[in-house]
Formats: structure tokens, C-alpha cells, sequence
């Protein structure tokens, strides 16, 4: 009886977007989901949501800095996005004397904008392409079509590039690749930082409180993109003009109750909703624990330092913030996908499946491929997140392996002269970043950690040859820490990456002997080359052969309920969607019920003075105290509201995108999604899935009353 249930309701789950769960194609929510979402309360026009003729919203909707979402807030291009979608560029523009991540920032007028060297990315429009890839692909084996796929997609977007007017195509296999879908895109590359908070209401609760709710962080940033005078998109100069959007969002400072609809457009960077308990057992007993465990190593070492010195702390903010980000997501995933049996769950879908597929030579043998398939990778899995997420954890030995195209070049007969020129300056210029975000100190550390770290948990038959022989003759016990700190100290005091003379006496007269004799890309080289000579070729088999059966497996689920097949999302991949739902609280566990909206009061309970996470600016507190809210005041509470929670099915690359009321104003900017729903990625949850979002009042009042730019608040249409 209880298997039945489960899958009833698993059939549901997977097959036709339940509660509000979906991640719908713009361009086909008229056809897909537009009655619903107007059951729900939208008040817009289905031209309104996405046409290609006339403006529509998603012409506010733009691709921020490569993986995150803005939006545009205003006829002059400003830009709404969050801070930690922002970050790398305020942390980037600030010096010790200058410090634009721990004071904040605002432009009072356009001169002092600063200019950045990210773009911003506006779709053009969306077209399905699946019939001109099949043609491009047909009769061909999987293999054959998995390499001849690239050459069909150039072909096909070299027809839409236009380099003068930025445009170019992208083309997103949907469906597991049972569809293909084109998006056209604008890129603009003069993009400015037009304002930050200071990182304690920015960045509020940092780690400790990242993925959760409740949740106080004013996680906004403000932009401004720039074309030439006619519109097109240029290189940052001083003749750019602020650009004329087709659209901009108004911005709601009514607010709204617990129940009212909420959209968000935005470009969801990855799910995978169809994935197999075979999967799902890899991703908790090995891939998930494993990259953890690096990244434990990492983060507890860089951090060690950051709080010591307020220079090192800026060096090495951004990579901290994004290792941290997803270490604590990897973590939390597997943690939700035990506690949901999500792995159960999927194994009945499954059987369900091959009962049904019996007797169907295109479907009947999916699973027990699926089995052999991870069968065979397993054992390297394990080696493959060490090396990725340790070895390469040190920014040393990452920077190293740049050197093997160098290497390469040396080691080839004829090789001219210029080109390897090429290669000696471009890593020339490629050490002044690196050396720029470099410390020291934790990067030493990380070495010998890590190094440790691969020679106690990985196999030893995976060891590259001699490495660790080598090691114990010069250093001593492979079982003493100190052995791999010795070593690691030689590393840093010896290789040319951290020596100028080294360096510029090797990049005058390169030589391939010199180069291997390096310890640093000795390491990295030996490490990178033992996984792409014995082991890269296998995982390739092993994701090729992945997507071949997931391809049919997708298939076989929509033959076998083709009414479900209208209500279907295909999987995030970084193409604009669009998600409905509502404002709404929930109970994360039993006893506990967890309030739609957090305010300015909870700030100060969460104040700790100067703490690193929980520290806040003198002035918001004596504003607070005051309670100077202005215009932004949530009257009912005689508060400020700051953030919010709702259902929309988002997740990362969603960070930054606007939330909209049924009228498509602006109410607010998704930027994390809570602890009790980190296995989203793969399940979603219909009773515990929520979007975190920062309120745009409490955005117009840091700009405003904390940072006192009302030319920024002047600039906006507000509906009151
Ligand atoms: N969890 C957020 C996201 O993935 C990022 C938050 C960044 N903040 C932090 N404390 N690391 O969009």
C-alpha cells in the first residue's frame, strides 16, 4: 500500500510540475502555465511576459557578471543585482585605504561610478532550433553525434552573430537533449559599480547564516550598464552613455502579505531533476563527503589568515565566499537527500520505469546500463574530487598547470620562435593576477594539507608514479605531517612562480628541463597528467554513455504519460525561466513555524560587536534606534521589512533576480534558498521549498538613509 502511494505521488512529482515547482521556458509559459499563474493572481498579459515584437519583462531580465541575474530598475540602465553577485567587483575596486567591501560605496553622481571589466547579457529572443540540430546530427552513433554536436551548434549561431551589435546565439540542449532550444543574446561590455552596502549588511550572518532562514542580509549591489550614443554595445569609455533599456522595472514599496503572488525571472544555472539513485548514491557516499572534506582543509586555512590582516582578508575574500558557499551546500544536499529517502524514492520511479519499458528493446535495458556505467567509474570518483577540490585547492598549484601548454611547445620539435613567445607572455601577464590574490602563507599550508590529505584517503594504485617515493626519500615519513610541511616550505621557497629573478631568467630563454625541474609545476603537472593519461578518458566514457541513457530515459518518461508531457520543465541549464508562486511561510520541522518576512528588530538580536559575521555599521543601528525608516517603513510593524520568503523554484545563478508582485513590479531580489530544501537541485519540495529574498524596501533604504544616495532613489519609477 505505502509503495503505491509513493508512487502516485512520485509519478506526479516527476512528470507534471506540482504545487510550484517548475522552471518555465518564457516563451512558453502562454501555452504551458499562463492560466495557472492568473489563477494564482498575475495581472499581466501573456505579451507582457515574454514577446519578441513588443517590450516585455524580460527585457529588464539580464545575465549578470556570468553567473548570476540583474535586473534593470530604471530608463537609464541601472542595475539591480545582489551583493555577493557584485562582490568580486567591489572587492576588486577596494584597497586597505579605499575600502569599498567593509565601508560600502555609492556614486553621487556618474563620475564616480567605477568601472568594471564584467558584462551584462540581455536576451534577444528564444527560438527552437531542434529540427536543424537533428537534421545536423542524423544517423549518426552517440558517440559521433556527442563530437559532430559543437560543429552543428556553430553553424547554426554563426547564422544570428552579429559582432557590431553584440549579438549571439547560445543553444541549450533541453530534455536531456530530446529538445533544442536557441537563445539569442545582446552582451554589453561597459558595466559600472554604481553602489554596495558595507559587507556587514551585505554579506550579514555570512557563512553561519548562508542558506537559511530567517535571515537579515541586505544582499544588493547596484550597476549600471553603458552603450555607445546609438545603443550598441561598446568597450568602457568615457563617451558611453547609460543605456536606454526596452524595459525597466517599477519598484513596489507597498509590500505584501503572507499568500500573494510572487515571479521570478531569472537564469537558474543547474538541476537535475531526473537523476538516478545511481546518481544519488555516487553524489552521498563519495562525490559530496569528498569535495567537503577538501574543502574543510581550505577554507579553515585561508581563514586562519584572513582574520589576522585586512590586506590578506581582500586578497582572498571572493574565493573564500564562493569555496564557502558551496561547501556548505554539498554539505547540507546530501544531509536533506538522506532525510527525504529521496534515494528510495527514486529507486521506485525506476522500477516503475523498467516494468513498464519491459519488452521495449529501446527502453528496457536503461537501468541496468546506468548500473555498469557507474560501476565502472566508481572507484576513480573519489580521486577525481581529491584532485579538483585539494590538490587543486592550492592557488599555486593550480597556477602551475598553466605551464603545460608551455611545456608542450618546449617539447615539440620546431616550435617557432614567436609562438612560444606567445605562451611566455601570456603567462607573464597571467602571474601578475595570480600573484595579486596570492597569500602565502595559507597557500603553503594548503599544499602540504592537501597533499597529505591524497596520499592517506585515495588508492595508492591512483597515486601519480613516484611522487610520494620521491617524497619520503627527501622528506621523510609519509604518515608525519611535518614531512609534507618541509616539502611544501622547499615548494614556495624554490619554484619560479615566486621568484622574479627565477622567473624572468626562464621566460628569457625558456627550456623544457628548467621548467620540470620546477617543484611547483612539477607537482601539479605530475598530479594533472596522471588523471588526464590514465583516468579523463574514463570519466568522458562514463558522462558520454550518462547522457546517452538519460536521453532515453527522458524519452521513455514522456512516452509513457504523454498528457504529462504539455505541464513538463526541462532541467535548469542556464537559459532564462521564469518561476510563480506565492509569498508564504512554512514549518521547517515539527513545533516550529517560521514567519514569511524578517525584520530591522531581528537585526539587532542577530548584532554581535565586531564579530566577523554579525558585526553592523554604527550608523544602522543609531538609524534603527531612531527608527528612521522613511518611505521604506512596513507601517503595520512599525519596521523595516528586510527579507522574505517564497516558494518560486529557483536555485544558483538565480541569485540577484528580481521578484515580482501580479503587476510585474519589483518586490524584491532572490538571492539563497533555505537549509530544510538543499536537495532541490534534484527534488523539489513542495511543503519546504523556499526562496530567500531580500526586500526592496530595506535595499531603497540602506542606498538611501544608510548610504544617503538619493540620486540612486530618484532614478526609480516607485509605486507607492
Ligand atoms: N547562498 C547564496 C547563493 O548561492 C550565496 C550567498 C553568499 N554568501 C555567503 N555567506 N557565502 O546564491
Amino acid at each position: 500500500m505505502k509503495k503505491i502511494l509513493l508512487l502516485f505521488v512520485l509519478s506526479v512529482s516527476l512528470l507534471k510540475a506540482s504545487a510550484d515547482e517548475g522552471m518555465w521556458l518564457p516563451m512558453l509559459l502562454g501555452e504551458q502555465v499562463y492560466a495557472d499563474m492568473v489563477k494564482k493572481g498575475l495581472k499581466l498579459t501573456k505579451d507582457q511576459l515574454y514577446s519578441i515584437n513588443k517590450s516585455s519583462l524580460k527585457d529588464a531580465i539580464l545575465i549578470f557578471a556570468g553567473g548570476c541575474t540583474g535586473e534593470i530598475v530604471s530608463d537609464q540602465g541601472l542595475i539591480f543585482t545582489n551583493h555577493h553577485c557584485g562582490y568580486s567587483v567591489i572587492a576588486g575596486s577596494s584597497t586597505v585605504e579605499h575600502n569599498y567591501l567593509q565601508d560600502g560605496f555609492f556614486a553621487y553622481n556618474r563620475d564616480q561610478e567605477i568601472k568594471s571589466t564584467i558584462s551584462v547579457v540581455f536576451l534577444d529572443r528564444i527560438v527552437d532550433v531542434t529540427k536543424e540540430v537533428e537534421d545536423g546530427v542524423k544517423g549518426l552513433a552517440w558517440d559521433d553525434r556527442v563530437k559532430k554536436i559543437p560543429d552543428v551548434y556553430k553553424a547554426i549561431t554563426e547564422k544570428v552573430a552579429d559582432k557590431e551589435n553584440g549579438l549571439s546565439g547560445r543553444i541549450y540542449s533541453m530534455f536531456k537533449g530530446n529538445q533544442y532550444i536557441m537563445y539569442v543574446y545582446k552582451t554589453y561590455r561597459d558595466v559600472r559599480l554604481v553602489g554596495a552596502p558595507p559587507e556587514s549588511v551585505g554579506k550579514f550572518g555570512g557563512d553561519t547564516d548562508n542558506w537559511e532562514w530567517p535571515r537579515h542580509t541586505g544582499d544588493f549591489s547596484v550597476f549600471r550598464v553603458y552603450g555607445t550614443k546609438d545603443g550598441k554595445p561598446a568597450d568602457y569609455s568615457a563617451d558611453n552613455v547609460p543605456l536606454k533599456p526596452k524595459h525597466f522595472l517599477p519598484v513596489s514599496i507597498k509590500g505584501f502579505k503572507d499568500g500573494d503572488f510572487a515571479m521570478i525571472y531569472g537564469y537558474p544555472g543547474g538541476t537535475n531533476r531526473y537523476e538516478t539513485s545511481y546518481g544519488i548514491k555516487l553524489k552521498n557516499e563519495i562525490e559530496n563527503p569528498s569535495l567537503v572534506a577538501m574543502r574543510d582543509i581550505r577554507l579553515k586555512l585561508m581563514f586562519e589568515q584572513m582574520i589576522k590582516d585586512p590586506a590578506v582578508k581582500l586578497k582572498l575574500a571572493n574565493s573564500y565566499a564562493s569555496i564557502a558557499n558551496y561547501w556548505k551546500f554539498f554539505d547540507g544536499e546530501t544531509k536533506q537527500l538522506i532525510k527525504y529517502h529521496i534515494y528510495d524514492e527514486k529507486q521506485a520511479f525506476e522500477q516503475a520505469f523498467t516494468s513498464w519499458a519491459k519488452g521495449k528493446p529501446q527502453y528496457e535495458n536503461i537501468f541496468a546500463d546506468y548500473a555498469k556505467n557507474y560501476a565502472t567509474w566508481t572507484p576513480y570518483s573519489k580521486m577525481r574530487q581529491y584532485l579538483n577540490e585539494g590538490i587543486m585547492g592550492s592557488p599555486l598549484t593550480a597556477f602551475a598547470t598553466s605551464f603545460i601548454p608551455l611545456e608542450d611547445k618546449l617539447l615539440k620539435n620546431g616550435t617557432s620562435a614567436a609562438d612560444i613567445k606567445k605562451s611566455t607572455d601570456a603567462l607573464t601577464a597571467s602571474r601578475k593576477d595570480f600573484l595579486a590574490n596570492e597569500d602565502l602563507v595559507s597557500d603553503e599550508k594548503i599544499l602540504a594539507a592537501t597533499c597529505m590529505a591524497f596520499y592517506n584517503d585515495i588508492d595508492k594504485s591512483q597515486h601519480p608514479i613516484g611522487f610520494y617515493e620521491s617524497l619520503r626519500s627527501n622528506y621523510g615519513d609519509l604518515k608525519d605531517e611535518s614531512t609534507y610541511k618541509k616539502w611544501a616550505h622547499d615548494v614556495f621557497s624554490k619554484t619560479m612562480i615566486l621568484d622574479d629573478a627565477k622567473w624572468n631568467a626562464f621566460m628569457a630563454q625558456p627550456d623544457a628541463a628548467t621548467l620540470q625541474a620546477d617543484p611547483a609545476f612539477n607537482y601539479s603537472g605530475g598530479f594533472l597528467k596522471n588523471y588526464n593519461t590514465k583516468y579523463s578518458s574514463l570519466f568522458q566514457a562514463f558522462n558520454v554513455k550518462n547522457a546517452e541513457l538519460g536521453r532515453s530515459y527522458m524519452k521513455g518518461i514522456m512516452e509513457k504519460d504523454p498528457a504529462a508531457v504539455k505541464k513538463m520543465y526541462p532541467d535548469a541549464n542556464f537559459s532564462m525561466r521564469v518561476s510563480y508562486g506565492n509569498v508564504k511561510s512554512y514549518n521547517p520541522r515539527d513545533a516550529v513555524h517560521y514567519d514569511y518576512e524578517c525584520t530591522g528588530k531581528g537585526i539587532l538580536e542577530k548584532y554581535v560587536k565586531g564579530d566577523y559575521e554579525f558585526d553592523l555599521p554604527v550608523k544602522l543601528i543609531d538609524l534603527f534606534k531612531k527608527k528612521d525608516f522613511g518611505q521604506y517603513i512596513d507601517k503595520a510593524r512599525n519596521d523595516l521589512v528586510v527579507s522574505f520568503i517564497t516558494t518560486n523554484d529557483i536555485t544558483g545563478g538565480n541569485s540577484g533576480s528580481p521578484v515580482l508582485d501580479a503587476y510585474g513590479n519589483l518586490l524584491g531580489l532572490a538571492f539563497d534558498g533555505n537549509y530544510e530544501a538543499l536537495s532541490h537541485k534534484i527534488a523539489f519540495d513542495k511543503d519546504l521549498n523556499r526562496t530567500i529574498c531580500v526586500d526592496v524596501r530595506y535595499v531603497l533604504w540602506c542606498i538611501d538613509k544608510l548610504g544617503g544616495a538619493k540620486n540612486i532613489i530618484n532614478e526609480l519609477k516607485l509605486v507607492k
